[in-house]
């Protein structure tokens, strides 16, 4: 196989320093810059293949070690991420969920078809209570995506009013279901893909919906809703300047999706089995997310130039095809440090429009396409994607600090391309800068001086993220294949901060 083997590349000496340093320069001077939301780091779970079923949830009387049904291992996964919010339960999914068969006793909940993921028979005993507590556990926001193609206003407004109302009949129905207090519920998807599986609806129509559902979806006790109509994908600007049009005045946020996928029909890849043309065609097609924002914003900008409306990329990450030997329809895929590189690569882009996006939700949180835990049992993998999340926290409510990079830039078809080095920067509360590099080029080691406006730096901590080979990825029995390391490479001087960038690698500095 042609597996890209970093380590024998550099014991090759293939790996070339630039002969020209990277310049860097961080603008920690500018004022005025908006604040990353801790939202953009959001996850998505859906009842889909074993993301919920297995993944995050085996029941109290598993032997699975959990905890009131949830799995240990991947509670405290997950609480060392600092997820902030977490969709649910679609997706696809919501749009045929009826959240009255997922509260009551378990043994009168109704099965039902998953007819959207493999047919499978779905037994509800995951439902409103189980995923609100779970939001609890993990002290993040709950992202609930209503049901609009196949339910109906009412069911959609008792859902919020059971969820979040202090008293009425909702409200006691609830507490018999044994939940006192209501819960906060913010984020309230109008939909899904309306356009697709959520109706296949016409902008239109599906503005003249939302407008009923707005309306009746009510605040109770002080709980304000933060109200998301349904977006486009990719790139249907139609749908975004219909909706903006008709709704924008009724929407607090927007949503979008953007796949990194090859396409819709015939196959989609090997997720761990891939050329080097294949890792930056992916790298590329990922970052082609940017210039498809950048439309959206410039429609959302004409209509709302105070930027009252967010723009959420509430479903975003690579989509390979299945692994062999996995149920079709499950869309469970491996991960490797490809898929560290896109995750990394976006976040970038989304700190650059963190004006504007408010949240972003990667699909999905486990076992399902850019998954960042993968269980088999009771068995736990924590994946390159996971880590990349894990590495860029710090950023989680930061101040986004511009930065600008002389890194040339590959080209990868004859209409995207990838910069040899791209940065990232922020400062958090208590005036750290953080500066996150990466280098996506899996031959070329350069030498990257980074500049600041004013800060004279006197320490820098660094850790680093990579693996053996850019498809290496972690797996059962071989959990610690790729994670990250403490980073010593990293110097003070004059100038300010000075590196050599291993390749294919990505790495987050902190720096006083
Ligand atoms: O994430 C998998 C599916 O992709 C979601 O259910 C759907 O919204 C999108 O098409």
């Amino acid at each position: 196989m042609k597996r890209i083997l970093l380590a024998l590349v550099a014991l090759l000496g293939y790996c070339t320093a630039s002969a020209q340093p990277i310049e860097v320069h961080v603008a920690d001077r500018a004022t005025n810059q908006p604040t990353i939301a801790p939202e953009i780091y959001g996850q998505f779970s859906e009842h889909l293949g074993t993301c919920i079923y297995g993944g995050l949830w085996v029941g109290e009387d598993s032997n699975i070690p959990n905890e009131d049904g949830y799995r240990t291992d991947v509670l405290e996964a997950l609480k060392a991420l600092q997820v902030p919010v977490l969709r649910w339960p679609g997706g696809c999914f919501a749009d045929e969920y009826h959240w009255r068969d997922g509260i009551g006793p378990k043994e009168n909940r109704p099965r039902m078809v998953n007819s959207n993921w493999g047919g499978t028979v779905e037994d509800n005993s995951f439902g409103t209570h189980e995923f609100l507590n779970l939001c609890e556990k993990l002290g993040c926001e709950p992202y609930i995506s209503g049901n609009v193609g196949s339910g109906s206003v009412e069911e959609l407004a008792k859902w919020v009013e059971y969820m979040t109302a202090d008293s009425g009949p909702m409200a006691e129905e609830r507490k018999k279901n044994g939940r006192e207090k209501p819960w906060k519920v913010k984020y309230l998807g109008v939909g899904n893909e309306s356009w697709g599986c959520g109706g296949n609806m016409r902008p239109e129509y599906y503005s003249d919906l939302y407008r009923r559902y707005a309306t009746y979806c009510r605040n109770f006790n002080g709980n304000r809703l933060y109200k998301i109509a349904s977006g486009a994908s990719d790139y249907d600007f139609n749908w975004t300047e219909v909706l903006l049009k008709q709704i924008g005045h009724q929407m607090h946020g927007l949503s979008l999706h953007y796949y990194t996928v090859k396409g819709w029909t015939g196959s989609k890849g090997s997720a761990l089995d891939f050329t080097t043309d294949d890792y930056y065609w992916t790298l590329g097609k990922a970052l082609e997310i940017e210039p498809v924002i950048r439309r959206h914003i410039a429609l959302m900008d004409s209509v709302d130039p105070e930027k009252r409306i967010g723009l959420l990329v509430d479903e975003w990450g690579t989509w390979f095809d299945e692994e062999p030997g996995t149920v079709r329809g499950h869309l469970y895929q491996q991960n490797t440090m490809r898929d560290a590189m896109v995750a990394a690569l976006t976040f970038h882009v989304f700190h650059r429009y963190a004006d504007r996006i408010t949240m972003a939700n990667i699909a999905q949180i486990a076992n399902v396409l850019q998954a960042m835990v993968l269980t088999r049992d009771d068995e736990m993998v924590l994946t390159p994607t996971y880590h990349a999340f894990w590495l860029y926290r710090p950023h989680q409510g930061a101040k986004f600090v511009p930065t600008t990079c002389t890194a040339p830039a590959r080209k990868v078809t004859p209409t995207r391309s990838v910069p040899e080095v791209s940065v990232t920067a922020s400062r958090d509360k208590a005036g750290k800068i953080h500066l996150s590099i990466v280098n996506p080029e899996l031959e070329k080691e350069p030498t990257v001086v980074i500049a600041f406006d004013e800060l004279k730096p006197t320490t820098v901590t660094g850790t680093m993220l990579r693996g053996d080979s850019i498809d290496a990825y972690n797996d059962f029995g071989a959990t610690n294949r790729v994670g990250v390391k403490p980073f010593k490479g990293a110097k003070i001087t004059k100038a300010g901060i000075e590196l050599k960038l291993p390749s294919a690698s990505i790495l987050t500095l902190e720096i006083e």
